[in-house]
């Protein structure tokens, strides 16, 4: 069936974000990097952020630098600039999340998937109001409204 075949794949395209680097997961974790090597959380933990530019280049001031996506990488990093990444998971302004507490309720692939499996992230879990409650309903974690949308 090569047309339903075709089908996935454009959905498949249409649904994973296009980055300006083609940055892998899969390659990288396969050299056994540590997710929070690359996404530390500072303060409070609301943001997991993403690695400063210099942290890749510890590597790639080496390896691959004749790839034209690796000086493009090279290009940032001298400028001092962020990688516009295109973000995947974003949760509304409103909403109140912290990575450190869940960090001890529950590994990223609860939340992410099977990130070490992707070429190129995609959203694969949902972020939904009702997917928080029914995790926190699972925990015996508080669901008062409060929680989530007006924090103390
Ligand atoms: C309980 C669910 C949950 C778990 C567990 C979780 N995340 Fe997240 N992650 C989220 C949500 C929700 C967002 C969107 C946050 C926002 O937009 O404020 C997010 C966003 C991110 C982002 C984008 C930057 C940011 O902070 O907004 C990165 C990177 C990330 N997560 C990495 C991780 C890593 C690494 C782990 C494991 C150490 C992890 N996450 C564990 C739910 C989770
Ligand atoms: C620990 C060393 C290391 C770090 C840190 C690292 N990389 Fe890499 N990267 C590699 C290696 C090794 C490869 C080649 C993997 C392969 O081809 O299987 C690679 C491949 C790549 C490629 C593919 C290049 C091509 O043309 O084939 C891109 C793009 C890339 N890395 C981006 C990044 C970015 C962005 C960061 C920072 C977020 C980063 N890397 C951090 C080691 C590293
Ligand atoms: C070498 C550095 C590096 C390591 C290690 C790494 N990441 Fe990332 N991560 C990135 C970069 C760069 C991006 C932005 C590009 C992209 O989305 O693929 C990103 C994006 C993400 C996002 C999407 C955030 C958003 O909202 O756009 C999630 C979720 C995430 N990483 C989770 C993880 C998890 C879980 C692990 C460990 C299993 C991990 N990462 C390991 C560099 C890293
Ligand atoms: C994997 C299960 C799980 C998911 C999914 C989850 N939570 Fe939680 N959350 C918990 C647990 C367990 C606690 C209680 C942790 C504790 O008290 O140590 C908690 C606590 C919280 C708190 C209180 C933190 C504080 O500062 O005291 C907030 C806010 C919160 N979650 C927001 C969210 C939001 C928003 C989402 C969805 C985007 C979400 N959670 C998804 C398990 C989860
Ligand atoms: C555990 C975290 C959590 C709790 C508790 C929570 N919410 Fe939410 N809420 C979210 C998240 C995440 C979103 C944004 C994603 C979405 O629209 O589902 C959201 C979105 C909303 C929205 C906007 C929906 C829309 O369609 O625009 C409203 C209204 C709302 N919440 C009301 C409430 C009320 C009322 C309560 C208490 C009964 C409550 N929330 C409790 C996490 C939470």
């Amino acid at each position: 069936m090569p047309t339903l075949r075709l089908l996935c794949l454009s959905l498949f395209l249409l649904s994973a974000a296009e980055q300006p680097i083609p940055y892998s997961h899969k390659k990288h974790l396969a050299l056994g990097l540590e997710c929070t090597g690359c996404h530390t959380m500072p303060g409070k933990g609301e943001a997991a952020t993403f690695p400063a530019e210099s942290k890749c280049m510890t590597c790639h001031v080496s390896v691959k630098k004749e790839s034209a996506a690796i000086q493009k990488l090279a290009e940032f990093a001298r400028k001092k600039e962020a990688v516009p990444w295109v973000r995947v998971y974003k949760l509304p302004a409103y909403v109140w999340f912290s990575h450190k507490i869940h960090g001890s309720a529950a590994k990223c692939g609860r939340c992410h998937g099977d990130v070490a499996a992707k070429d190129v992230m995609i959203k694969e879990k949902p972020i939904d109001m009702n997917s928080c409650m029914t995790c926190h309903d699972e925990h015996k974690a508080s669901n008062e409204c409060n929680l989530c949308h007006n924090p103390a």
